[in-house]
C-alpha cells in the first residue's frame, strides 16, 4: 500500500522529535496516590518507528498521552517538536501544535458520534482552514485505501470495533503529522486487517519520514519497529 500523492512529503528536520526528562506522574492524594510513571527519560529522532511495550496497567496509554501533549506530568520537561509541553501551558498552544504536526489514535477510538466516517476522517483537515473538497477527497482516499470505502457514511454506532480503529486511524493519517502515536492501532483487528495498517503506518514512516510511536501487545508489530522500549515500574528501558 503506497501512500504517494495523498500527502506532499514531510518538512524534514534534524531537530528531535521528543525530548523528555526526570518525567513522572502521580495521580490520586493520601492513601490513594498512585505513581504511574516515576523517571522516564527518552529521546526520540526524526523517522525513528517506536514500539512502547509494558503489561496492562504499566502505564503506557498514561504516557502516550503525556508525550501528545493531551496530558500533564506531574514533574519533568517533556519538549515535542522542539516546543517545551510545559511552557505551551495554555490548551490553545498545546491544540495549535496538535493540529499541525500530531496524529493521535486513542485506544478508544474517540470518533465523534454524531459525524459519519467520512465526517469524522475530514475533521482535522476543516478545522486546519482546508477546503471541503480537497479534504474530502483526501479523507475518502484514506478511507478506501483502508478497506472502508463501503463504509464512508456509516456513523461510528453502525461500524464495527475494528472498523471505528481504522477510522480512527485514517483521521489520525489525515493531518500528515509529522509524528503519530497510536495506542494499540491492531488491537481490534484480524490478522489480515492488522497487517495492512501496519504496511500503511510504516508506509508514512518511509515515505513520509513520519515518526511513529506505537504502544502494542502485538510482537510482530514491535518487531518491525526500529526501537523497542519497555515501561517497567515506571520507567523505559530499551528491549534489545
Ligand atoms: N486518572 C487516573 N486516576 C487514577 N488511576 C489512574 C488514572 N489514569 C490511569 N490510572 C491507573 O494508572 C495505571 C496505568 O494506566 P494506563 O492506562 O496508562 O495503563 P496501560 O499500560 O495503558 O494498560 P493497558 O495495556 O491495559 O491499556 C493503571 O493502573 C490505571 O488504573
Ligand atoms: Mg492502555
Amino acid at each position: 500500500m503506497s501512500l504517494n500523492g495523498v500527502f506532499s512529503a514531510a518538512t524534514a528536520s534534524a531537530e528531535n522529535i521528543l525530548e523528555v526528562h526526570h518525567l513522572s506522574k502521580h495521580v490520586g492524594q493520601g492513601e490513594h496516590r498512585l505513581s504511574i510513571l516515576t523517571g522516564v527519560e527518552l529521546v526520540v529522532k526524526p523517522a525513528q518507528s517506536i514500539a512502547l511495550i509494558g503489561e496492562s496497567g504499566s502505564g503506557k496509554s498514561t504516557l502516550l498521552g503525556i508525550l501528545a501533549g493531551l496530558d500533564d506530568g506531574s514533574e519533568g520537561d517533556v519538549k515535542l517538536l522542539g516546543e517545551s509541553l510545559g511552557a505551551l501551558d495554555d490548551e490553545d498552544g498545546r491544540a495549535a501544535l496538535r493540529a499541525r504536526d500530531v496524529g493521535f489514535v486513542f485506544q478508544a477510538f474517540m470518533l465523534v458520534p454524531t459525524l459519519n466516517a467520512l465526517e469524522n476522517v475530514q475533521l482535522p483537515a476543516l478545522l486546519r482552514g482546508e477546503s471541503d473538497a480537497h479534504s474530502r477527497t483526501q479523507a475518502e482516499q484514506l478511507l478506501r485505501q483502508l478497506g472502508l470505502g463501503e463504509r464512508l457514511h456509516h456513523l461510528p454506532a453502525q461500524l464495527s470495533g475494528g472498523e471505528q480503529q481504522r477510522v480512527a486511524i485514517a483521521r489520525a493519517f489525515s493531518g500528515r503529522p509529522r509524528v503519530l502515536f497510536a495506542d494499540e492501532p491492531t488491537g481490534n483487528l484480524d490478522r489480515k486487517t492488522g497487517e495492512r495498517i501496519v504496511d500503511l503506518l510504516f508506509s508514512l514512516n518511509r515515505d513520509y519520514a513520519t515518526t511513529l510511536i506505537l504502544v502494542t501487545h502485538d510482537e510482530q508489530l514491535a518487531a518491525r519497529c526500529e526501537r523497542r522500549l519497555r515501561l517497567l515500574d515506571g520507567k523505559l528501558q530499551e528491549v534489545a
